[in-house]
């Protein structure tokens, strides 16, 4: 999303850096080609055991479609590869059933319970199954069983949904909130929605569910893990736990849950009457104004001033987690993942089946954490304990010679001891723990993703107010962002690491690959790295998709959305024959800019969507 502009870290976390050294080092890598860094990199001892895709014999070419010209990504309407097609899914205000309410403008706040939400992002497609077992082992295949439906897996699921940020109240509309109504609706547009979809012929629909659901700022919420019952989750007048907001990417689990990641919380409160910020709201950038939302002109929950909801914010900031199976399921916030601004949650299966999950923290300077189970996932749902309820919190700190370190954001550590009364206190304010310990400020991480063969990647998605350079984050500034890439000790549970710079945005400006701000992130299961943008664009090129060959460094362009939007979002079918991505905020929400996707005559207004995307040939999405 665009809310881009604050710094909240003050700590002076700047690692001494000889900046001529760090930017030789940066041309030692270019001046080896992608190739040469990608393959040429983890080639160390301690690596061994792992697989590498060079090493499986695959030399089959992984990109073989037309990319989408640099001419021809512009404009109000989406430009895709000749080789592929795409359909319009789920525009936001569309019921979530057949025979739902309908869309329309202006939206009222009971509807927009029953309809898809706004500012579609992460998202991920749970399949539904005829027969058989899925291997559970494979993570490309994490799912739930679900026997005796009505279609094949490829074809029928449940879609989770993130919503992240909704305009209906601004540019849509009215400027500000004039009543509660006004307040409600832009609530019930955020959030999450589930929706059980189904491909008929060559179209994909909503159908009836049992398990359609939308979760929004009212929904009742849980807490678990090491700060559910702490005093910081109170409120002097006890109001229940409601709601999650700007809900960004997104997660999943190996038992077949949704993970939706609550990033610029702080936006939405405000402060009604005198308010001064404590150092605590002050390193989560809560202001008296917010982004504007104006939610806290009307609903004291979300007002800094009232005493009444004091530590309503500390509500926020988590990772929660969803059941797109069961609509009675009370949504979890996980809170051993900590509270920063969660851009979005990679898992991966660890030595001894432990759960490991990656999280950037999307403001400029912050950081990257990793989360471990304390112990194999399915030995600990035997015994009845969430894997994300237990286990160590850690924060990485990259060193200029291409090493790095997980350091734990443990109460254990003296230094963190000296600070906070307690671990609650230690996750709550996760940003300050890891100020004190020294980690690596970055320049604004987004998504993660891990491949097959163990390396994890992360978009960083730009910084203009960097001044110093060091070896991860080697511009200053860094406009147009780059993408990290590392490989963990220990089949991911270790705690030392090993990284290089996987591609600098602004190195293909110029070029026909050209790209900026890269935000969405996914690795296939056989090399390629779909990468998504969000930001401006050289040349009047609209936010994008690309294809990278992690192999070669190849990229390929293969979708464009329309002016104003951004494109965020990616999950696929299990065969990878059908790929969801999404549509956010076309226009800029202004529909002289676009209409669209102005599925109706009556609807002018530009409305975030889905977009599925199938090869006219019925290949694997990227070859
Ligand atoms: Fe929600 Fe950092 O993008
Ligand atoms: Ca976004
Ligand atoms: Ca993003
Ligand atoms: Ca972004």
């Amino acid at each position: 999303m665009k809310h881009d502009d604050g710094i909240s870290n003050p700590s002076g976390n700047r690692p001494f850096t000889n900046v001529l050294e760090v930017n030789m080092q940066r041309r030692k890598v270019l001046a080896g080609g992608l190739a040469g860094a990608a393959m040429g990199f983890f080639s160390s001892p301690a690596l061994a055991g792992m697989t590498d895709w060079e090493q499986t014999g695959n030399d089959t070419r992984l990109l073989g479609f037309t990319p989408v010209p640099l001419a021809e990504g512009k404009g109000p309407w989406p430009a895709i590869s000749t080789d592929y097609d795409y359909q319009v899914l789920i525009p936001w205000g569309e019921p979530l059933e057949p025979g739902g309410p309908a869309y329309q403008w202006p939206p009222t706040a009971a509807d927009q319970t029953r309809q898809i939400g706004i500012g579609h992002d992460g998202m991920w497609f749970f399949p539904m199954e005829d027969k058989g077992c899925r291997d559970d082992d494979d993570p490309a295949h994490w799912g739930r069983h679900q026997h005796g439906w009505r279609g094949g897996e490829n074809r029928h699921g449940m879609l989770a949904i993130n919503h992240e940020f909704g305009r209906s109240m601004h540019v849509y509309g009215k400027s500000a909130p004039e009543r509660l109504e006004d307040v409600r609706i832009s609530q019930h547009a955020h959030g999450v929605t589930v929706v059980e979809i189904q491909k008929t012929g060559r179209v994909w629909r909503t159908v009836q569910s049992d398990n359609a659901r939308r979760i929004h700022v009212n929904t009742p919420v849980a807490f678990s893990g090491p700060v559910a019952g702490h005093a910081l989750l109170a409120t002097p007048n006890g109001n229940i736990p409601l709601g999650t907001v700007n809900n960004c990417a997104n997660g999943h689990t190996p038992w077949g849950t949704y993970l939706t990641c609550e990033e610029n919380f702080n936006g939405y409160f405000g402060a009604r009457n005198a308010w001064s910020a404590t150092d605590e709201q002050r390193r989560y950038g809560f202001s008296a104004n917010g982004f504007g939302y104006g939610w806290h002109l009307f609903d004291r929950r979300f007002d800094l001033s009232d005493e009444d909801y004091r530590n309503e914010e500390n509500r926020f900031g988590w990772v929660v987690e969803i059941d797109p199976f069961d609509a009675t399921q009370t949504p979890i916030k996980r809170t051993a993942l900590g509270r920063v601004k969660h851009e979005g949650v990679a898992i991966a299966e660890g030595r001894n089946k432990r759960v490991v999950a990656y999280m950037g923290d999307d403001e400029r300077f912050d950081y990257l954490y990793k989360f471990v189970s304390e112990d194999n996932w399915k030995k600990m749902r035997r015994e009845g304990k969430s894997p994300l309820d237990h286990g160590t919190l850690y924060v990485a700190r990259f060193n200029d010679d291409g090493s790095g370190e997980w350091l734990a954001l443990s109460i254990d550590n003296p230094v963190l001891a000296a600070r906070f009364a307690d671990q609650a206190e230690v996750l709550t304010f996760a940003r300050i723990a890891a100020d004190l310990l020294g980690a690596t400020p970055m320049d604004r991480p987004e998504w993660t993703t891990v491949a097959p063969n163990g390396d994890v990647y992360c978009t960083l998605t730009n910084n203009s107010r960097r001044t110093t350079a060091n070896g991860a984050n080697p511009l200053a500034p860094n406009p147009d962002g780059h993408i990290i890439r590392w490989r963990d000790a220990d089949q991911h549970v270790g705690t030392t690491f090993t990284w290089d710079i996987f591609l600098i945005a602004a190195d293909t400006h110029g070029t026909e690959d050209s790209f900026a701000s890269p935000d969405g992130l996914w690795a296939d299961p056989d090399g390629r790295l779909f990468i998504q943008t969000d930001g401006g664009q050289k040349d009047g090129l609209n936010n994008q998709m690309l294809v990278a060959d992690t192999r070669t460094g190849e990229l390929r362009r293969i979708f464009t959305g329309v002016t104003g939007d951004e494109i965020t979002g990616i999950t696929v079918t299990p065969d990878r024959r059908t790929l969801f991505i999404n549509i956010q905020h076309p226009g800029g929400g202004d529909p002289t800019v676009t209409n669209f996707p102005a599925e109706r005559d009556d609807v002018t207004v530009p409305r975030d969507c889905t977009i599925v995307i199938t090869r006219k040939d019925g290949g694997i999405i990227g070859s």
